[in-house]
C-alpha cells in the first residue's frame, strides 16, 4: 500500500514532473536559495529571482559578503522581505562554518528555516529521509487518505505529520518529495484537480466519498487588517526626491519609501494639505493627486494607498536640512510625515531611485506617476 503510493507518485513524476533549474544541482546552498525564494511564491514568479541570485551569488560566501541593501534590491518585488534578510543571515552562518553540512540540526537552526525547508534541503541536497509537508503535500495526503481533521488543528497536524513520515520512500527521499510536491501542484490542485487522469484515483478516499472539493479542511480564517497609507512623493525642481528607509517592527523592514502619513481611514486631500501646512505653504506648492485607493494585499493586511506629488523649488540638500528659516523646514516636515521615522530621510537624485529597494506597492505608485507625467496629464489639485 505504502510502496504503491510512493511508486505511483514517482512514476508519475518521472513522466510529468517539472524540469526546474534547482533540480539540476545538489549544491545545498543553491537548494537552500531556491527554497527561500519559493516560500510563499509561485514557481513562475520565483524562477527569474533564483537565476539572478544564483548568478550574482553562486556561493554562500559571496552572499554573506554582500550588503543588506544589495540583497534587498535583488529581492525587490518578491515580497515577504524578511525571507531575504533571513537568507542573508543564513549565508553568513554557512560561510562562517565553511560549508552547509549534512546535519539536520545545523540546517533546521538556520534563520528562516522551518520544518518544511529543513526537510527540503536535507532530502534534495543530501537524499536524507526527511518528509516534506507543505500545502501541496497536505492536500494530497488529506484527500487520498480522507483526513477531515482541519490541517491547521493540533490533531490534524499530528495526523498529517505521521502520514507524511510513513509514506516517505526512505530509499529515494529526494525523488519522492519532489514527486508528491509536483503532484499536488499539477494534478491534485487546490481547485479543479484532474481526477479523471489521476493515477491514484482507485485508492483515493476523497474521490470515492465525493469529498475532493471539501478536503483539506481549514479551521482558521486569517484576519485581514485594513491600513490607509498616504504617500507624498516630494521632489525638487532639480530632480531630487525624499526617501525614507523603513525601520524594524513592521512590514517592509529595510526597504525605502516616499514620505508617508498613515491613518485609520482614508484622508481627504484637504486633510493631507493640513498635515503639511505648517511646513509648506500649500498655496505656493500645491499637492497633485496622482492616484487614489490603490489596493495592495499582503498576507494579513489590505493596504489602501493614496499618492500625491509635491514639487518644491530646488534647494541644496544641506540647506533644506539645516536652515530652519526656509519655507521648507525638513525636520518639521519629517515630524509631520512620521515622527518615528524622521531620522531616516534622505534626499537622493530621482535618477538614482532604481538603486533603492522599494516595496512593490511603491513601484506601482511611482509607475503611475511616470505614466502621468510622460503623458503630460494635468495633475488634479482638488479632491
Ligand atoms: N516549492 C517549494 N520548493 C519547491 C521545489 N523544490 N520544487 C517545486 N516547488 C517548490
Amino acid at each position: 500500500m505504502k510502496s504503491d503510493f510512493a511508486s505511483t507518485l514517482e512514476r508519475w513524476y518521472e513522466s510529468l514532473g517539472r524540469d526546474l533549474p534547482w533540480r539540476h544541482t545538489s549544491d545545498p546552498y543553491l537548494i537552500m536559495l531556491s527554497e527561500f525564494i519559493l516560500q510563499q511564491t509561485q514557481i513562475v514568479q520565483g524562477m527569474d529571482y533564483y537565476l539572478r541570485f544564483a548568478e550574482r551569488f553562486p556561493v554562500a560566501e559571496q552572499l554573506a559578503e554582500a550588503s543588506e541593501e544589495e540583497v534587498l534590491l535583488l529581492w525587490q518585488g518578491l515580497g515577504y522581505y524578511s525571507r531575504a534578510r533571513h537568507l542573508h543571515a543564513a549565508a553568513k552562518q554557512i560561510a562562517a562554518a565553511g560549508h552547509l553540512p549534512k546535519d539536520y540540526s545545523f540546517v533546521r537552526a538556520l534563520p528562516g528555516v522551518g520544518d518544511y525547508t529543513a526537510a527540503a534541503i536535507m532530502s534534495f541536497a543530501f537524499d536524507e529521509p526527511y518528509a516534506v509537508l507543505d500545502g501541496n503535500v497536505q492536500r494530497v495526503l488529506a484527500r487520498h487518505f480522507g483526513i477531515s481533521e482541519p490541517v491547521d488543528s493540533t490533531q490534524g497536524k499530528k495526523l498529517l505529520r505521521a502520514l507524511a513520515d510513513e509514506m516517505l520512500d526512505r530509499k529515494h527521499p529526494a525523488l519522492y518529495n519532489q514527486a508528491i510536491m509536483d503532484f499536488g501542484a499539477l494534478q491534485c490542485k487546490p481547485s479543479a484537480p484532474v481526477c479523471q487522469t489521476c493515477p491514484l484515483a482507485e485508492t483515493c478516499q476523497a474521490l470515492s466519498t465525493h469529498q475532493v472539493d471539501k478536503l483539506p479542511v481549514k479551521s482558521k480564517r486569517t484576519a485581514v487588517r485594513d491600513r490607509y497609507l498616504t504617500y507624498i512623493y516630494t521632489r525638487t525642481e532639480d530632480g531630487q526626491t525624499l526617501l525614507h528607509r523603513r525601520g524594524s517592527g513592521d512590514i517592509w523592514q529595510g526597504l525605502y519609501e516616499f514620505p508617508l502619513i498613515e491613518s485609520d481611514r482614508p484622508l481627504t486631500m484637504k486633510e493631507v494639505e493640513d498635515k503639511v501646512k505648517d511646513t509648506l505653504p500649500s498655496s505656493l506648492f500645491p499637492l497633485h493627486s496622482i492616484a487614489r485607493d490603490v489596493c495592495h494585499l499582503l498576507t494579513h493586511q489590505r493596504l489602501h494607498a493614496d499618492f500625491y506629488c509635491l514639487t518644491l523649488p530646488s534647494f541644496n540638500s544641506q540647506f533644506i536640512i539645516h536652515n530652519s528659516q526656509l519655507p521648507i523646514h525638513l525636520p518639521r516636515l519629517q515630524s509631520r510625515l512620521g515622527a518615528k521615522a524622521s531620522k531616516n530621510y534622505q534626499l537622493i537624485n530621482e535618477s538614482d531611485l532604481d538603486s533603492y529597494a522599494l516595496p512593490r506597492l511603491l513601484q506601482k505608485l511611482y509607475a503611475i506617476l511616470l505614466h502621468k507625467s510622460e503623458n503630460n496629464d494635468n495633475f488634479a489639485t482638488e479632491t
